[in-house]
């Protein structure tokens, strides 16, 4: 079970996350499928590296983390962040990833909108911007939905298995 609710919406919410949420995490974000567009390989994730990224996260001035959680049911969907907070610039990328078999939805549009909703209204922020794979369409079509515009394109700066060597896309809103 998730901690406090942060942001509320229909289909889901964010809500911090407890360490009790680490086991479930792992067993989530431990799908290959669900990393495999995120730059972070296709090597094992140990359950004690979801305790790292915990620890180091809930320490971290310049990132902030969130659970996405279920309407309804409470459960854990997935998570969402803001990563990298320029405080001085009101600058953040956002980051996000939703347990295989949440998807397909609207789960990832509704928690990047909230998390929107919060680095603007609750954060006071600027600007917002991510990167994305090219081959990620559905990535891509929560970013467009939400209103986020093409802003770059870095070409063949990835390795994706299955794919090569692949264009990384920069997309930005503003406040
Ligand atoms: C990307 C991801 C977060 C989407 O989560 P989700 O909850 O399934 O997304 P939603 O249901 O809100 O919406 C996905 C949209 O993409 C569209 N989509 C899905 N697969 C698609 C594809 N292959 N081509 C084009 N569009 C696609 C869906 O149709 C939907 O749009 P619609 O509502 O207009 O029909 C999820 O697939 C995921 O966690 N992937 C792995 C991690 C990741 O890639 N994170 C983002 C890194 S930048």
């Amino acid at each position: 079970m998730p901690g406090h609710i942060y942001v509320k919406g229909e289909k889901v919410s964010l809500a911090s996350i407890v360490r009790g949420d680490l086991p479930l995490i792992w067993r989530l974000f431990g799908d290959p499928e669900v990393r495999r567009f995120m730059g972070i390989g296709v090597t094992p994730l140990y359950p004690e590296d979801e305790e790292e990224w915990y620890e180091r996260a809930r320490r971290n001035r310049s990132q902030i983390v969130f659970g996405i959680v279920e309407t309804g049911s409470d459960r854990l969907v997935g998570v969402a962040d803001l990563h990298g907070i320029a405080w001085a610039a009101r600058v953040a990328e956002i980051g996000y990833w939703v347990g295989r078999e949440y998807w397909g939805r609207g789960y990832a549009t509704e928690a990047v909108s909230l998390l929107v909703q919060y680095a603007f209204e609750m954060l006071g922020l600027e600007k917002l911007w991510a990167r994305v794979y090219e081959p990620n369409r559905a990535s891509i079509a929560v970013l467009e939905k939400n209103g986020f515009q093409p802003a770059g394109r870095l070409k063949r700066h990835a390795y994706l298995p299955g794919h090569g060597l692949v264009d990384v896309l920069v997309y930005e809103l503003l406040r």
